[in-house]
């Protein structure tokens, strides 16, 4: 539904996207993640038919964003990253205002208002000024707007940033209502766990290049595969620690009194053989702890390109 070719920009001489390529199926829900400066805002802004490329390019819906822009922009519903205060306009006004600019005809608007009204839970606010809403409500009133001509695609720059808990919350089931009613979504955001339980995958973002992409169980996969453990000994805590430094499957060992710490990736039996040498040893081992790194530890590890 939307492919990326080797989409690259440069503004100036900084190169703020270098040589992206993405493909998103229809009906996806699809996380865009990276930190701030990862590229993200420049990526959906081309997408969104508002950026000439430096080079590459991408299609949605089969239409070309550089050479077919009015087809695109009826195929996509865009949420910037922004949006301006819209002083002395009711909720109802506000739509009203976006459905004639796609000329949706008067009647046909009527209707449409109060469907999306009412996907966003919106509804009883519909003749409230916009500018006396909640932070919460003006996001899901710019996704109500992004909706109006009823566009088969939904992108999503950063919609549930600034929000608290119970506000994202809400963002979140409203998307997976869209995705239960066909939609495909690009939706970005800074905080990796803030979109693992709403997207079916997921593109991770750094300084401009893809670090990882793929599914969220393989991308969850990849974390599980960083856990790391650690051991406490009651007796020779130093003598412990070098003999498990000394041993070729465990990584960056460091001791921090009677606790000693190492990466690993190996079976449950070498964790039980290990432990047991070290009885063997004399050393009394008396608490092991298994540490899954959480995906927000991943997702910093990957984003320092450890991971891929
Ligand atoms: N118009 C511009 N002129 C110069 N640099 C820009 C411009 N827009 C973005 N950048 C730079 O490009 C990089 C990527 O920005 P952006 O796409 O907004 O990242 P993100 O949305 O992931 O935070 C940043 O370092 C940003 O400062
Ligand atoms: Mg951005």
């Amino acid at each position: 539904m939307i492919e990326i070719v080797d989409f690259a920009k440069t503004y100036g001489r900084f190169r703020a996207v270098r040589g992206l390529s993405l493909q998103i199926e229809r009906g996806e829900v699809y996380g865009f993640i990276g930190p701030n400066g990862a590229g993200k805002t420049t990526t959906i802004r081309f997408l969104a038919t508002l950026l000439e490329p430096t080079r590459g390019r991408a299609t949605i819906n089969g239409f070309d964003v550089v050479r077919e822009t009015n087809e695109v922009r009826r195929s996509i519903g865009f949420m910037p990253d922004s949006y301006g205060v819209y002083n002395g306009m009711r909720v109802w006004e506000f739509l009203d205002f976006f459905g004639l600019a796609y000329g949706i005809p008067r009647g046909r608007r009527q209707t449409l208002i109060d469907d999306v009204l009412s996907l966003v839970d919106l509804s009883e606010k519909r003749d409230d000024f916009v500018n006396a809403l909640s932070r919460g409500m003006k996001q899901r009133l710019c996704l109500a707007r992004t909706l109006i001509h009823d566009p088969p695609v939904l992108i999503l720059d950063e919609p549930a940033s600034g929000l608290d808990p119970r506000a994202r919350v809400e963002i979140k089931e409203i998307l997976r209502e869209l995705a239960s009613m066909g939609k495909t979504i690009l939706i970005s955001s800074h905080i990796l766990t803030e979109l693992a339980d709403t997207c079916s995958s997921v593109a991770i973002m750094e300084r401009g290049e893809l670090v990882a992409s793929g599914s969220i169980e393989k991308i969850l996969a990849q974390v599980a595969a960083n856990r790391t453990a650690s051991i406490r000994v009651l007796l020779e805590h130093e003598r412990a620690f070098r003999w498990l430094e000394a041993q070729h499957d465990l990584s960056e060992v460091t001791r921090e009194g009677d606790r000693i710490r190492f990466g690993f990736t190996g079976s449950d039996e070498r964790m039980a053989a290990l432990v047991s040498q070290l009885a063997q040893r004399g050393h009394q081992p008396v608490w092991i702890e298994e540490h899954k790194p959480s995906l927000e530890t991943a997702f910093l590890t990957m984003t320092k390109g450890k991971l891929q």
